[in-house]
């Protein structure tokens, strides 16, 4: 039998969509006011899906404060109140919450090593969430 245990963390940060790739009139057009120079803010309400066989002992996929304590230290001490944009991960990508999605998957996939991590999901506003479970990707990881 396979679980799945999903916890959801919060965290404030701010961000300016903007590529490299356009001009500025581009970006402009292509991010409307999430291109404004001075940036904006979320709260992120970030969850993360991990499952597996539940441990016959205690009964958990994983100790949530096992992950907490791993979420806390490789995620939270980065991103709370940070700036999204000059944060290592996206030194050279957009900090759309796609990007962030899959950065944060890809992260808690590697280095999580307590249960199989199926899915970050991420709520940028009330209208708007994103998920990212992996998958085959051409050119970068
Ligand atoms: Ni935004």
């Amino acid at each position: 039998m396979k679980a799945h245990l999903t916890r959801r963390y919060q965290f404030s940060a701010s961000h300016r969509l903007h590529s490299e790739h356009f001009d500025e009139r581009q970006n402009r057009e292509i991010y409307g006011k999430c291109n404004n120079p001075h940036g904006h803010g979320h709260n992120y309400k970030l969850e993360v899906t991990v499952s597996g066989e539940p441990n016959p002992e205690t009964g958990m996929v994983c100790n949530l404060a096992d992950l907490d304590s791993f979420v806390e230290r490789e995620i939270m001490l980065n991103l709370q109140f940070s700036n999204l944009n000059e944060v290592e991960i996206f030194r050279n990508k957009v900090p759309t919450t796609e990007n962030l999605s899959r950065e944060l998957f890809h992260l808690l996939r590697e280095q999580f090593r307590l249960a199989k991590v199926e899915k970050v999901r991420i709520e940028e506003t009330m209208m708007n969430s994103f998920e990212y479970a992996g998958g085959r990707e051409l050119g970068a990881l």
